[in-house]
């Protein structure tokens, strides 16, 4: 279901997920599946992931119904559901990775984080995330939002509202 090109990003992903699990005491089995499955619609274009979404009865926001960026994330976890018989923490992981949301279970903050640093990754800034993720999940996940939405500003695309409500609750609870 995978370009070969997102095979070494979907095992990083996996191995830094594993190794995060580990660090903060969730499920490395689950988070390990998640990290599998999390990109599985990724290579599908935009109408194609609109049928997954159509089929599976997937709620979509306006948002969502004109980026596969976006989109990949609801059709994905619909898949997993589907398609793989998912359990559901590893659906709702899948569900968030891309935007975040606001009130994240362990499981959906280490998919979402491991699917941002993992090593094939390379972009300014990125090594002061990986540095905060050995000791603090939710500071690494603050740099991480702030550094998505300060790049999607860069670009001019405005960025998805659970982006911003994920990094306000982090930041609340701080
Ligand atoms: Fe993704
Ligand atoms: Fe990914």
């Amino acid at each position: 279901m995978l370009k070969p090109s997102r095979i070494e990003h979907v095992r990083g992903v996996e191995e830094t997920a594993a190794h995060l699990a580990k660090k903060y005491g969730a499920d490395e089995e689950t988070c390990r599946v998640a990290a599998m499955l999390h990109d599985c619609t990724k290579r599908l274009s935009l109408s194609e992931q609109l049928e997954i979404c159509r089929k599976y009865g997937v709620e979509t926001d306006e948002m969502e119904r004109e980026s596969p960026e976006l989109l990949h994330s609801k059709s994905g976890a619909a898949v997993a559901k589907y398609e793989f018989g998912a359990s559901d923490e590893v659906i709702e992981a899948i569900k968030w990775h891309t935007t975040g949301k606001a009130n994240m279970s362990l499981t959906e903050k280490i998919v979402c984080l491991a699917d941002f640093i993992e090593p094939s990754r390379h972009f300014e800034g990125l090594e002061a995330v990986r540095r905060e993720a050995e000791r603090d999940l939710d500071g690494a996940l603050i740099l991480a939002f702030s550094r998505t939405l300060k790049h999607l500003e860069e670009k001019g695309v405005a960025p998805h509202r659970n982006t911003r409500q994920a990094l306000e609750f982090l930041l609340a609870r701080r």
